[in-house]
This record gives structure tokens, sequence and C-alpha cells, in this order.
């Protein structure tokens, strides 16, 4: 038995071909959207997002940005929003629908439920924790159309799905998951390619479930975050060289990063839980930047969420111990820290920006390899 999607229904708002065909012929006005936002679209459309079929209204909002749940009590942290300017809410105001468009394409026909005007100081305060720029998150948060359109949104045309390969929609990963025979499914997520640490967290969490779900999240990052094609291309090369084959599945989620800290943890295990999984690791500083969240402040947030649905699994900041000559963390080592050696991102980006393989016990050399194959394996 499988667990079920978060409020119960796995949804699905592509078209069928009679309602593609009405949608068309109704001369609807068009609305361009950045592929950020038709990400989203998609991802409400193949059920990432269930229970939502739409953009947030302004109750929901209201709702989620004052209690981490939508108006109908179910647990929801980040909001999923659709911002237009003043220009276009006059323009769309007298309709009750607009078709979605993107580069040519008609990503998909939504109703206007409404629009309204927002408070973006109060939603990066609640969302963020912080009013402070250098936050990125924040800093989209305020660059964004000072207005919000909701209403149920029907896919049409869709975007250019990046990887479509390892592009699963919830509906697939679910009827992989029972094929391979797992009833415990532990989801990953991930926004880097994996040093040791993150391979000792997924092994450690596999130990006890059936399979482990490797779900890098690909799309818009920040500058000196690596790029989409090495993060995957660095997971081939470690699940090639050092996952057994029979226990696990990659495959991407496509959306932005928010760096929301504690309420993103709860965001991704609520689309884990889409997927079918039944477990979510989350270990030190998840979606977190900077130091704006403490490394355990997403571990805390869950205390509020006994009805989330999908069981998270907590883990304290591993390291390598030279001591202990193994990975270890400070519920498992009495060693001091100077017998440890961290897992720091900082230090292994250094070392291959400077185009040096940074040591066996940070990083499997196959990975390494693969990520010193490419001229510039950062986001500029
Ligand atoms: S994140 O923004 O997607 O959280 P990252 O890809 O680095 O960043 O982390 C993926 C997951 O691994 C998160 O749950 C994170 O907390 C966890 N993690 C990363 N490094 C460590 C570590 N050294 N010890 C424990 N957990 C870690």
């Amino acid at each position: 038995m499988l667990i079920p999607p978060h409020g119960g229904e796995l949804i699905n708002r592509v078209a069928s071909r009679q309602q593609r065909e009405e949608v068309l012929s109704g001369n609807y006005p068009e609305l361009e959207i950045s592929y950020e936002r038709a990400k989203d679209v998609v991802n409400i459309a193949r059920g990432l997002y269930s229970p939502l079929t739409g953009f947030l209204n302004r109750k929901d909002l209201q709702s989620v940005l004052d209690h981490g749940r939508l108006s109908d009590g179910l647990p929801w942290t980040v909001p999923i929003v659709l911002d237009v300017g003043e220009a276009e809410r006059e323009r769309l105001i007298a309709h009750q629908g607009v078709v979605l468009t993107h580069r040519g394409r008609k990503v998909a026909f939504m109703e206007i439920e409404s629009i309204y005007s927002w408070d973006k100081e109060e939603f990066a305060l609640k969302v963020y924790r912080t009013t402070d720029r250098s936050h990125p998150g924040v800093e989209r948060t305020f660059s964004m159309e000072d207005f919000l359109v909701s209403g149920d949104i029907l896919l049409l045309d869709g975007i250019e799905e990046p990887f479509p390969e390892v592009n699963l929609s919830p509906r697939e990963t679910r009827v992989l998951f029972e094929t391979m025979g797992w009833e415990k499914v532990v989801g990953f997520q991930t926004r880097n390619v994996p040093h040791i640490g993150h391979e000792y967290v997924q092994k450690a969490a596999l130990t006890v479930v059936d399979g482990l779900f490797v779900n890098p999240v690909i799309g818009k990052k920040k500058k000196g975050d690596f790029r989409d094609e090495v993060i995957l291309h660095a997971y081939w090369a470690l699940i090639e060289n050092y996952y057994p084959k029979n226990r696990v599945v990659l495959s991407i989620l496509p959306m932005e990063m928010r760096y929301a800290g504690p309420r993103e943890a709860i965001h991704h295990a609520i689309i884990r839980k889409n997927f079918g999984c039944t477990h979510f690791i989350v270990g030190r500083d998840h979606a977190g930047v900077g130091n704006f969240y403490g490394p355990y402040d997403a571990h805390e947030i869950f205390k509020e969420y006994p009805d989330l649905g999908i069981e998270p699994i907590f883990f304290r900041s591993f390291f390598y111990c030279k001591k202990c000559n193994s990975v270890a963390n400070d519920k498992t080592c009495p060693h001091p820290p100077e017998d440890h050696v961290n897992f720091s991102g900082t230090k292994i980006r250094g070392l291959l920006q400077k185009g040096e393989r940074p040591p066996e016990l940070l990083m499997r050399p196959e990975v390494a390899e693969v990520i010193l194959s490419y001229e510039n394996p950062f986001v500029d």
C-alpha cells in the first residue's frame, strides 16, 4: 500500500482534448510568465504540489503565512503564487480566464478567481524569517510585481522539460516504487553535487527503509551553486560506482530553490510525499543559506506538523573523524573538533574552482572527475 498523497488525492490538471479545444476557442487574453512560474504550473498540473489545483488566493496565502497551513488546515508552508503588475491587472481584471504563455508556447489556461494586492515585507518575514535583501529568497520576493492572481490551472502545452529522461511524475514514481517492491521509501532533497557527507546521510537512512529516492532540485539557484547538468552527472557517477541499483531511483524536481530553510524543509517533504515517499531526510541546515537559519531549525519545525503524513529522518551534521577513522557525528563520536574534517561545501567548491581534486575523505574520485571535466561547473 502506497502512502496517500498530501490531501488525499493526487492532482491531475492536464487538459483533456475537449477541454483544450474549449479553452483555445475561448478568445482569452494571454499572459507571458517566467520559466520558473511555468515550472510551478507544470508541478501543480502533474500533482507534485497536491492538493493545490492553482495559484493561492488571498485567504489561503494569509493562512499559509500566519499558520503554515492552507485555510482548510492542511500543512503548507511555501506559498505558490503568481505575480502581475498594475498594467496586467487592468488588462485581465474583466476576464474570467487567461492563457499563460512562455516563449511562444501556450503553457496553461488559468481561471481568474481574483487579483489582489499583497504585502511583500510580511511575506518575506513569515516565509524567510527575515527582510534582509541579501537573502536570495527575500530579494526575489521584493523584486516581484505588486499583485497576485489566483485561480485553478489546466495544463495545455507545458514547457520544454529539462532532462526528460529523469523527470518522473508522482504517478510514475508511485508505480515505480511499487514495481520495485518498496514499502518504505526515503526521499532525499539536494541542490548540490554529492560529497561523502551526503552519501553517508542517504545510506544511513537507507539502512532502515527499502528504497532511496534521490531527487535533486533542477532550476534557478544562486550564483556559485553547481549547474544542473553537473549535479546530475555527478550523481550518476556516484550511483554507478557506489550504490546498489535495486535500492535507488534518481529523478529530478524541476523547481527553483527558495532557501527558506525550515519552511522549505516542510515544503520539500510534502512534495516527496506526493512522489510516494514514506520518509524524508533532513540533515544540517536543510535548504538554508548563509547564516540565516540555525543548523537544526529545519528539524525543530517538524514538531509543529505531527499531521504531515510523511516521517522525517533527522541527522546531525556528519564529518570525518580522524580518530574514529570513519564518518561520524556528535551523536556517535567522542573526539574533539581538532580530530574532525568537516564536509564543507565552501571548502570543496574552493578546491574544485582551482581545478584541484578534493581529498577522497571528502569526495569520491569518480564524482570529482566528472565535476572537473566541466570548464565551468558553477552558476554564473
Ligand atoms: S539543500 O539546500 O538541498 O538542503 P544540500 O544539497 O547540501 O542542500 O543538502 C541536501 C540534504 O543533505 C539536506 O537535508 C542537508 O541537511 C543534508 N546534509 C548536507 N550535508 C550534510 C552533513 N554534513 N551532515 C548531515 N546532513 C547533511
